[in-house]
């Protein structure tokens, strides 16, 4: 195992670290030509994907918090009415099918058995149509799905997911392409863009890495606390949450993720110079709106920690540490915020010396119940 790390301390950090390849190796067997193809999804796809009416997006932990961001894009980019659900809470409740309703399972190793069985589940209740986003080929959850679409990662070995989610965001934009296109809500000229976009993708991601020096030193602040709280918006709200839980798993740091608006609505209660809040500022439309959420932490005496882009113009003060991401990436925008996050819960559990890869009471695959 060792000879495998190379330079890296652990598997985790090599995994943070692998994301410029894994998502340029996810891209590069999905993209060839100016346009995405159905075909990406399997064979059937393009009748498949012309045909459904809606998306239900099924998953546990790390993997349905890219089912989450995927709500937001799905949305906003094809019309398709779109609901992310936890797999276990599906799988026991009565919900109503409709058999139109695409089925996405989202699954790094394959083989979880609540995301299996509810989508089985969803197929006795009348659904029609499946697809599995999985980074592990032959495993249990694509042999399940009429559709699949494989993450190009790489083993992931440390427990904490982290480059099987950014790939996992990865394909469900493609999906989101395709939709988008086949429902004529996206243009030629879009697509082109949004592909170019994806193609500076690793390079963005590059240099969000290259910011892990000063976020070790900012994780150095959270090593004696015992609670944080993680705000975005929008579709930045589930990389709060996916930041929150990598804080978690690993330093066993009590954090919870807020969508920023909803502040005053309980959280504000908890804020004071203990507690860290780190806020996913990109420069996107709802910037202004989170700025003043932001203001009302610090007035309670909360420390911000916040992740801006390079034009979104914070003025400095006490109390409000920066670091800014490079450019606007757009829609892509929480993939590259997501890694930031990633690097801070790291520092923040070596800070603590716990057991990184293997955190406690965790397993790397639940294939039970
Ligand atoms: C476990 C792992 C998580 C992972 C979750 C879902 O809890 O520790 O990192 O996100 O399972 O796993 P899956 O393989 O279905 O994505």
């Amino acid at each position: 195992d060792m000879a495998e790390l190379g330079n890296y301390r652990h598997f985790m950090q090599k995994e943070i670290h692998e994301q410029p390849r894994a998502i340029a190796d996810t891209l590069l067997a999905a993209v060839t030509t100016s346009s995405v193809s159905p075909g990406i999804f399997g064979p059937g796809a393009e009748d498949i994907l012309r045909a459904v009416n809606g998306v239900r997006i099924l998953a546990c932990g790390t993997s349905y918090h890219a089912a989450k961001v995927a709500e937001y894009w799905m949305e906003s980019l094809t019309g398709l009415p779109c609901r992310a659900e936890i797999a276990s809470e599906y799988r026991y409740r009565d919900s109503v099918a409709d058999p139109d309703t695409l089925i996405v399972t989202i699954s790094q190793s394959g083989e979880t058995r609540d995301t299996i069985d509810a989508m089985i589940q969803a197929k006795n209740l009348g659904h029609k149509y499946s697809l599995a986003i999985c980074n592990v080929p032959e495993s249990a959850l694509v042999r399940t799905a009429d559709l699949k679409f494989l993450t190009r990662a790489g083993p992931e070995i440390g427990v904490a997911s982290t480059k099987a989610f950014t790939t996992q965001l990865v394909a469900l934009f493609l999906l989101t392409l395709v939709l988008g296109r086949l429902r004529g809500k996206i243009s030629d000229q879009q697509e082109k863009v949004w592909l170019e976009q994806l193609r500076e993708l690793p390079g963005l991601v590059q240099q969000a890495l290259a910011l892990e020096p000063q976020i070790a030193a900012w994780a150095e602040h959270f090593a004696d606390k015992h609670h944080a709280l993680f705000l975005g918006r929008g579709v930045h709200y589930p990389i709060a949450m996916e930041g929150a839980l990598k804080l978690k798993e690993i330093s066993y740091i009590h954090a919870e993720a807020y969508p920023a608006g909803e502040l005053k609505h309980g959280p504000l209660a908890l804020v004071d110079k203990d507690m860290p809040v780190v806020a996913v500022a990109p420069n996107d439309i709802l910037l202004e709106k989170l700025k003043s959420n932001l203001q009302e932490v610090r007035a309670r005496g909360g420390e911000l920690y916040v992740f801006a882009d390079l034009d979104s113009h914070f003025t400095p003060q006490e109390g409000l540490h920066l670091l800014r991401l490079p450019t606007n990436a757009g829609p892509l925008s929480p993939i590259v915020h997501t890694v930031p996050l990633q690097i801070l819960a790291y520092h923040a559990a070596l800070c603590k010396g716990t057991d990184v890869d293997k955190p406690r009471n965790l397993a790397k695959s639940v294939t039970v119940e």
